[in-house]
């Protein structure tokens, strides 16, 4: 049995920072951000009384109505995030919380930006073992909460927001999710992208504070080297596993850390980039929430036809990588 995406949502915040914004808060400017970048302008969520459980939570909502069901028939909730409103318990437990899902188990994984794909596998695996018929899975990020806005290496790069599937059975073993293909490598890439403070290793103290320990920090150079690598070597392996050429391909959806990272994806994978979800420009890099916006985005406008065979990629802190092949039903 094969497992398949019945419903997407997506959830972005109102508030607007655009590159002309951050130029008054450190020294930056707008063609800088867009050349390296790709990025126009990100959403923050401004309401302080409002975390990941709340992005994530109208995700939720929007899935069920969308889909038509109760939130009783959710059966497991699975939120990628690595902005949780708290330690624990767990967002996932306080999504459940919020649409009353009270069938469901629920739990958070953690994979940074790779989280929606290596939450999408897990789910995928509950399914085709028959265990259960509906799961959420969503992915997302207050990133705001992280970052540093006095480090115009990394305030520049992150944005807010969530979105999120509902996976089903499919109705035939040709559609859904057909492959995955997922990495870790902590030996490489655990000292370029983290956030130090606030864990067992450094709990809140004044130090970990004045140190700026509770923020993002990342070695943007290294960082995109690794990227540009894994992703395009992931893309080309799941390409060559399954058949797939840039003929056959209907959308490559890469995780939204770079323009240059994507463009460098898809150049390896012979595609045009009229075949390559971007909107990075409108949302920067929401963390474990891109790939699954680019989908609600590309579903919302009907972009998705029976039969479309979709790419995902991703790549993020650990370093954690990955990519699947869906062909949507
Ligand atoms: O999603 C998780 C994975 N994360 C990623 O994939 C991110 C990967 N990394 C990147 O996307 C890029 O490395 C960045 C966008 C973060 C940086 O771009 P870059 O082309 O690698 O720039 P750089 O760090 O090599 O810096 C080049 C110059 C430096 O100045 P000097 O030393 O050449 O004088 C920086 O100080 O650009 C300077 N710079 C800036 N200038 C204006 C760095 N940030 C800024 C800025 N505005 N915001």
């Amino acid at each position: 049995m094969k497992a398949a995406i019945t419903a997407t949502a997506k959830y972005l915040p109102d508030g607007v920072v655009t590159n002309h914004d951050l130029e008054r808060m450190f020294e930056t400017n707008d063609e800088w951000i867009r050349s390296r970048t790709g990025i126009s302008e990100r959403r923050i969520m401004e309401d302080p009384c409002k975390a990941t459980s709340f992005l994530c939570g109208e995700v939720a909502k929007q899935l069920l109505e969308k889909r038509g069901i109760g939130a009783d028939e959710v059966e497991l909730i699975i939120v990628a995030t690595m902005t949780p409103d708290m330690l624990f318990p767990s967002t996932a437990c306080l999504v459940q919380d919020i649409i009353g899902a009270g069938n469901a188990w629920a739990f958070d994984l953690n994979a940074a930006c790779s989280g929606f794909i290596f939450a999408l596998n897990t789910a995928t695996r509950f399914i085709e073992s028959g265990a259960h018929k509906k799961v959420m899975v969503i992915g997302g990020d207050k990133m705001s909460s992280v970052v540093d806005y006095t480090d115009r290496s990394t305030a520049i790069l992150f944005g807010d927001g969530a979105a999120g599937v509902l996976l089903e059975p499919a109705e035939s073993d040709d559609y859904g999710v057909l492959d995955a293909r997922l990495y870790s490598d902590g030996t490489n890439g655990k000292d370029h992208l983290l956030m130090t403070g606030g864990g067992s290793l450094h709990p809140a103290s004044h130090e970990t504070v004045e140190k700026r320990m509770h923020f993002i920090h990342q070695d943007g150079r290294q960082v995109f080297k690794s990227a540009v690598t894994a992703m395009a070597d992931t893309a080309a392996e799941i390409m060559q596993r399954n058949n797939l050429d840039a003929e056959n391909i209907a959308w490559l959806i890469p995780h939204q850390a770079n323009q240059r990272i994507i463009q460098a994806t898809a150049e390896r994978m012979g595609l045009g980039m009229e075949k390559v979800m971007s909107n990075i420009a409108n949302y920067g890099n929401t963390t474990a929430g891109t790939i699954p916006i680019c989908l609600a985005e590309l579903d919302e406008q009907g972009k998705l036809a029976r039969g479309s065979n979709l790419v995902l990629v991703s790549f993020g802190a650990g370093y954690t990588w990955g990519g699947m092949y869906i062909k949507w039903q």
